[in-house]
Parts: C-alpha cells; sequence; structure tokens
C-alpha cells in the first residue's frame, strides 16, 4: 500500500550550466536561464510504501513524517534562491528533475525509523502542466 503526503514551497531558481556556453544556456533554457532568477510554486508529493502496522493501521507515524517534511525539505528549500542557498545547487542546475533526487536523498535515510515503510516515490510539480517522479538509483 502506498500513501502520499502532498506540501509546497516557493523558492526561485536560475536555470544556466557553466559547462555551456551563453548561446547554448539561453537555447535550452530559454528565459529561465535569466541570471536574475525567476520564482515558481512547488509542489512536492512523497509516496511512502508499507503495511498498516496491525495495532495503530498505520503505515508511519504522520507526524513524524510532517516532522521531516518541515525539517528535511521546507526549512531548507521554501523563499530560497536555490543557486545561492541550497547545495547542490551550486555546483549542480535546479532544473526540476534534480530537485526531486535532491528531495529523495534528503528524505529517504529519515523516512521510517522503525524501517517499515520506505520511501516510494517523490514528485515535484513546476508548474501546473509540468512534474516529475523520481523513484530512487535502480
Ligand atoms: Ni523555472
Amino acid at each position: 500500500m502506498i500513501i502520499s503526503k502532498k506540501v509546497e514551497f516557493s523558492a526561485s531558481h536560475i536555470c544556466r550550466s557553466e559547462h555551456l556556453s551563453d548561446e547554448d544556456n539561453e537555447r535550452l533554457y530559454g528565459a529561465a536561464s535569466n541570471p536574475l532568477g525567476h520564482g515558481h510554486n512547488y509542489i512536492v508529493e512523497v509516496a511512502v510504501s508499507g503495511d498498516p502496522e496491525p495495532v495503530t493501521g498505520m503505515i508511519l507515524d504522520l507526524k513524524h513524517l510532517k516532522d521531516i517534511l518541515e525539517e528535511r525539505v521546507l526549512s531548507v528549500y521554501d523563499h530560497r534562491l536555490l543557486n545561492r542557498e541550497v547545495a547542490p545547487f551550486d555546483r549542480v542546475v535546479p532544473t526540476v528533475e534534480n530537485i526531486a533526487i535532491d528531495i529523495w536523498n534528503r528524505l529517504e535515510p529519515h523516512i521510517d525509523p522503525t524501517g517499515r515503510a520506505r520511501l516510494w516515490s517523490v514528485r515535484v510539480h513546476e508548474t501546473n502542466d509540468l512534474f516529475v517522479e523520481y523513484r530512487g538509483e535502480k
């Protein structure tokens, strides 16, 4: 069974790679490569898999899930300029793909201290019509 929780944060980013020429950055990322940056209201859906524990009837402690989302994601990402304020985006382009991978890496080791439930997927919506889903390295 899979249980999912949704949270939102606002952040700004600059989509520009230091490994590409100005011309290629412009061509690939368009206006998103503007060095002044621009913002999004990101929606993150975290899915956790497991079986309901017989006594509690729950896959995992939802208070714990809420707390780690707050601690490990929202307090890190909310109202930040990702390229300057959130590692690894000083070296990695903060595309929605890389944001999903980073959120997975931040959450995965902490998802359930009892080890019963596991992180299943991280979805990050950057706009109304664009989102990615990451399920770890398989
Ligand atoms: Ni953008």
